[in-house]
């Protein structure tokens, strides 16, 4: 039997759940204090080091990635595929998210029908490191999470993903404190987000986890010609 029990603080996510239902035209919100505090030490130490990245340069960002596993680039996951590569916490972390537990308080936190967790990959962002805003649009029931793992995060500084409007010109929302908090939307055509230039020599640490709707009939919930064009 595994320990789930320690991992997740759902009293506290749940406290934002109308929040995130009721933000409009996007559902989206900033959730703080998610993992219990002994959990998210053992995460935030074991975080993998930066060596292990893969550096991405292209127009839109500059950013470092390291996908689960054997995963190459953001492919769909194998639930139970460990990675010799991270800690046992992370491991555990990784099969929590493929619980019954973690689908089930999900779906009651978001109201939105999501039953699989579809990708996960661990971020860093150093000196010069961005992401324009974008919009991903995949389908209608696609969910996003973005968890930080960084100690005294400047408050005003660049490097959290920002919730926008109109090309980043409109920065509805964007988070300064990135220890043990996540930035939560529902992945559709006004969720645009993005993270402004960082100006200072530092790692910004995090992961990203997408769940959607998934069932052996139809597949992924996502519109057919988005599932081969994964952009994170
Ligand atoms: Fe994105």
């Amino acid at each position: 039997m595994e320990e789930f029990s320690k991992i997740m603080n759902w009293k506290n996510i749940f406290l934002k759940s109308e929040d995130f239902q009721n933000n409009n035209p996007t559902k989206f919100t900033f959730l703080e204090n998610i993992f219990y505090e002994d959990f998210y030490k053992k995460l935030y130490e074991t975080f993998p080091k930066i060596s292990a990245f893969t550096k991405i340069e292209t127009p839109d960002k500059s950013t470092l990635r390291r996908w689960w596993g054997k995963n190459k680039k953001n492919g769909i996951l194998d639930p139970n595929e460990k990675d010799n590569g991270v800690s046992s916490e992370w491991n555990l972390f990784y099969k929590y998210l493929h619980s019954d537990e973690f689908i089930e308080n999900i779906q009651k936190f978001s109201k939105i029908k999501v039953n699989k967790t579809k990708h996960f990959v661990f971020l860093n962002m150093q000196y010069g490191g961005y992401q324009l805003p974008h919009i991903h649009d995949v389908g209608p029931s696609t969910l996003i999470l973005i968890i930080y793992f960084n100690k005294n995060w400047p408050n005003g500084e660049p490097g959290g993903t920002y919730i926008s409007k109109n090309d980043g010109s409109e920065i509805i929302f964007e988070p300064y404190n990135l220890e043990n908090s996540c930035v939560i939307f529902q992945d559709g055509p006004h969720a645009e987000h993005g993270v402004r230039y960082i100006e200072r020599d530092t790692e910004r640490k995090g992961i990203q986890i997408t769940i959607e709707g998934f069932s052996t009939e139809d597949g992924w919930s996502c519109y057919e010609n988005k599932v081969e064009r994964i952009e994170l």
